[in-house]
């Protein structure tokens, strides 16, 4: 019969799962979420529901996000095997640059509101993990804010082209005097789409103080802290108008934007030239004849027409029209690194991530962004080995199709 002893704390605590003490509380409670619908769970709880609102949803009945989401759920793989697979290159090149992992930052609007700290903490991960990210006109950060902060991250400055030209010319300049490395047009916005959760929550630009906000302050006293303790919450690229987020966009957007538009910004802006909201064929073979670099598939995350088409169905037939020509980027419903790498394999040179990111950022600033870039890593570095495949290259379109059913 062996003899009994006492454990030691070193043979207990891995036992009872004890927190790394390398990791503060709040990074062990990031590290524990295992997937980004974790982080999302976290990220709802720590800020007001208005607020996860405007980041989770999307426009009308919704079914433009969820029919995304649903395609990818789609996805069917067929993997090889006898591969060695041990060594695995996650880089891919996006405007003729590397990009360490394949996809992109997307650009999102009114940052701040998710996480005091905003696109500063964004950019800090993009340029750590060395991806680009988008800097977005409705940005609360400055176009010389997050050039300061982030001097080698790839930024590339989302713009609206707004009712006053002159004005859009002016932002222009100072993107180009901050070496921002591409200009990214949105193209989708025409009109505000109609958010329904915006407008039943009354979310407006700022967060007013109502009753109801009030009631809920002290369920969520570290986002009100912040709010109410750090610089102000505004656009940083444009004065604030206290509407709801619907109006202010239809304020500022141009329903007149047409093509003479595009040839206008090629003659201004002489870089890598990108246009995101791009939904079909024929705009696709528009926009490259024009002279643009990359096309992005969007639909904006489903945040503007509803019931419009899904990017991921549409995407070999747009590349099989303009890939040789331009990139081809895709976005919307990617919430995993094996959406990633199933874009990748039908066609895009790269991803763009959205609500994913937003998510790390309301659940835990900075370090969640960062969570959230690391789980998508592992994922897509995973789903690749276990695809047989050892570089981005190597996917291609023999290798995923849709079924007809997510089951
Ligand atoms: C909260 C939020 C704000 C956004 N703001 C902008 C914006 O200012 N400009 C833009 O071009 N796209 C904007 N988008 C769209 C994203 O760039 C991207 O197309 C979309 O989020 C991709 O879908 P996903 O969120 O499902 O990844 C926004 C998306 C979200 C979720």
């Amino acid at each position: 019969m062996s003899a009994r002893r006492l454990p030691r704390w070193g043979e207990i605590a891995p036992l009872i799962g004890a927190r790394d003490s390398s990791l503060s509380r709040h990074q062990a409670r990031l590290e524990r979420c295992a997937s980004v619908a974790d982080i999302r769970a976290l990220a709802k709880r720590r800020v007001p529901p208005a607020v996860f609102d405007y980041t989770d949803g999307a426009a009308g009945t919704e079914s433009t996000l969820s029919r995304s989401r649903n395609a990818y759920a789609r996805v069917e793989f067929t993997p090889r095997v006898l591969r060695d697979v041990s060594q695995v290159d996650l880089s891919t090149s996006m405007l003729g640059a590397q990009s360490e992992l394949p996809f992109a930052l997307a650009p999102t609007g009114f940052t701040r509101m998710m996480h005091h700290i905003g696109e500063p903490a964004v950019v800090s991960v993009a340029q750590e993990a060395g991806i680009p990210y988008g800097l977005s006109t409705l940005g609360t950060t400055s176009v010389e804010d997050l050039a300061a902060i982030a001097p080698d991250a790839r930024r590339w400055f989302q713009l609206y082209v707004w009712r006053d030209r002159e004005a859009s010319e002016a932002l222009i300049d100072r993107v180009r005097a901050n070496g921002y490395e591409a200009l990214m047009l949105t193209l989708d916005t025409a009109v505000g789409g109609i958010r329904l959760r915006d407008v039943r929550n009354g979310l407006t630009i700022p967060p007013q103080l109502s009753l109801r906000t009030m009631s809920q302050m002290a369920l969520y006293p570290r986002w009100w802290g912040n709010l109410l303790t750090t610089e102000p919450l505004e656009f940083a690229s444009l004065s604030s108008t206290g509407g709801t987020v619907g109006d202010l966009l239809t304020k500022v957007f141009d329903p007149t934007i047409n093509a003479a538009d595009i040839e206008w910004l090629r003659s201004i802006w002489t870089g890598p030239l990108i246009v995101k909201g791009i939904q079909s064929v024929e705009d696709a073979r528009l926009v490259t004849d024009l002279g643009v670099d990359a096309v992005v598939l969007s639909n904006h995350g489903g945040r503007q027409l509803d019931k419009a088409n899904v990017p991921l169905e549409i995407l070999p037939a747009v590349v099989e029209a303009v890939g040789d020509r331009v990139e081809v980027y895709i976005d919307g419903g990617i919430l995993n690194g094996t959406d990633v790498v199933a874009a990748l394999a039908f066609g895009a040179r790269g991803a763009l991530i959205g609500r994913a990111y937003l998510y790390g950022l309301m659940a835990g600033g900075e370090d969640g962004v960062r969570r959230v870039v690391s789980i998508l890593r592992k994922e897509i570095m995973t789903t690749m080995q276990l695809m047989g495949v050892t570089s981005i290259d190597q996917l291609d379109p023999s290798m995923v199709r849709l079924r007809s059913t997510p089951n």
